[in-house]
């Protein structure tokens, strides 16, 4: 059984993931929902939370994360925080909560206000003025590209993207003018690991992945998913770390901190969980 005591630890920001792009450090990320897991992840050590609108999934119980509010992100977030103890709090910006930059700006009041430490929203080039003026106003954001499931109705399923070359063009553009915009960091999902790399080495900020091979920067998965809680078949990338021989204590705090070390020791993902 894992000692649960917090020891105070340094609070990871943006500086911090800079630093570890440059240094070539990895760090680990997972979606949180709620003070006790976020507890048990600070005392696990992971770097970043990100209060995903997956929430809209697997806490719930919707087919898509659309029906989920920026009332319901706020009140997550909130709660994430009051758990939290030094990991950098990202909230997702839900479906059409930032379709205009006034939608957007209230949007991201609000979840800043409840904790967060940056937003994270789904798109490419036409995000550009949006994630200006948060930039302008003291709000990092995350640009989400690849599979991003709020748009699960224009892809007509939870595919693999950015596999034409045109895609594979496309997604570099947004990311150039994104970054050219402010944004402070880059979540690829469900991407090649060959086009996850190159964005990787290309640009100056955190790449995040899931689902995008080896090389990014970062690595997240969904809480539930990486504790084989599963309401549907698991996706490729996933794991279960939970019920992992080398979860010695067998226990939550134990997967979490064979996930953080994996991925930091670069054991996690494999290919094997790569496009
Ligand atoms: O909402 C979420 O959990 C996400 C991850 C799949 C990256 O955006």
């Amino acid at each position: 059984m894992t000692d649960l005591a917090q020891k105070p630890k340094t609070p990871i920001t943006l500086s911090t993931l800079n630093k570890y792009k440059k240094t070539g450090e990895k760090f680990s990320c997972l979606t949180c929902y709620d003070a006790s897991f976020a507890h048990l992840m600070d005392v696990a050590e992971i770097d970043t939370i990100l209060v995903g609108d997956s929430l809209g999934m697997v806490v719930q119980g919707q087919s898509s994360t659309l029906p989920v509010t920026v009332a319901d992100m706020v009140y997550h977030t909130a709660n994430v925080a009051r758990g939290n103890g030094h990991a950098l709090i990202m909230t997702d910006l839900p479906f059409m909560s930032y379709a205009t930059l006034a939608d957007a700006i209230s949007s991201s009041r609000a979840v800043m206000q409840a904790g967060a430490n940056m937003v994270k929203l789904e798109g490419g080039s036409e995000l550009a003025q949006i994630v200006q003026t948060l930039a302008n106003n003291g709000v990092p954001t995350c640009v989400h590209l690849g599979l991003t499931p709020q748009s699960v109705n224009v892809f007509g399923g939870y595919k693999v993207q950015g596999k034409t070359e045109s895609q594979t063009a496309k997604l570099l553009s947004d990311c150039e003018i994104l970054v050219g915009a402010g944004a402070s960091m880059i979540l690829l999902e469900c991407v090649p690991s060959a086009l996850a790399k190159q964005v990787t080495e290309r640009f100056d900020v955190p790449v995040i992945g899931i689902g995008a091979g080896v090389d990014t920067d970062g690595q997240v998965l969904v809480m539930h998913d990486m504790l084989g809680v599963y309401t549907r078949k698991p996706a490729k990338f996933v794991k279960d770390f939970l019920s992992d021989a080398s979860n010695e204590t067998g226990d939550i705090v134990g997967a979490f901190k064979n996930f953080h070390q994996a991925v930091k020791d670069k054991a996690f993902p494999t290919v094997a969980h790569s496009f």
